[in-house]
């Protein structure tokens, strides 16, 4: 449902917070940063199901690296509005990382524990190296201290929606991002 410009999804009203050039222009920023570093490699990015496959598809195309590929995993840890705490791989990797320049494109960082326990798994695997892209980075919420290599955003601790995000399942076909309205 759409009133104007905020959106009601499930109850709860959101208000525009980042639009659509304004993400693309930072995607792209971030695309270069990741060109420039990555130039004459043959990187594998690992795009985090299900937020991040917006944002991941956009970002590889920024950066240009023809001779990258892409594979997908699938973690879960949060329930409507808040990190449920515990994080839960759903789909494993299907590609051999041994050997390999990793770059994880996470959609959010908000506590840190999913990165944190991503890298974890990913490092049993011996790859040469693993950096970590993220949309948005909330540096007030971590609980953990990991810092994203490349980051796009960083925003305040509060609940946002659009370019993949997604508020139990539902609103991530919004080109834009959203911020829950408060009070
Ligand atoms: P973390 O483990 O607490 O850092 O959370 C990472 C995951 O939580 C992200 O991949 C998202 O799926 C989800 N998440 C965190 N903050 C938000 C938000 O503001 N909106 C939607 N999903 C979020």
């Amino acid at each position: 449902m759409q009133k104007e410009n905020q959106i009601i999804v499930d109850g709860l009203t959101f208000i525009p917070y980042l639009n659509c050039e304004t993400i693309r222009t930072e995607v792209e920023r971030v695309g270069k940063e990741i060109a420039r570093d990555y130039e004459g490699k043959q990187p594998i990015f690992l795009c985090v199901l299900t937020g991040a496959f917006v944002f991941a598809s956009d970002l590889i195309r920024a950066t240009g690296l023809t001779d990258s590929k892409i594979t997908f995993i699938r973690y879960k840890s949060y329930e409507g509005t808040s990190s449920s705490g515990s994080v839960k791989q759903i789909t494993g990797l299907t590609d051999d990382i041994s050997g390999r320049d990793v770059v994880i494109i996470e959609d959010i960082v908000d506590t840190g524990l999913t990165a944190c326990r991503m890298i974890e798994d990913l490092k049993k695997q011996n790859p040469t190296s693993v950096k970590f892209a993220t949309l948005l980075y909330k540096p007030e919420s971590s609980q953990t201290g990991f810092v994203p290599d490349y980051v796009a955003f960083k925003i305040p601790p509060k609940f946002i929606i659009g370019y993949g995000l997604d508020l139990d399942g539902k609103a991530r076909n919004l080109p834009d991002i959203y911020v829950i309205k408060e009070g």
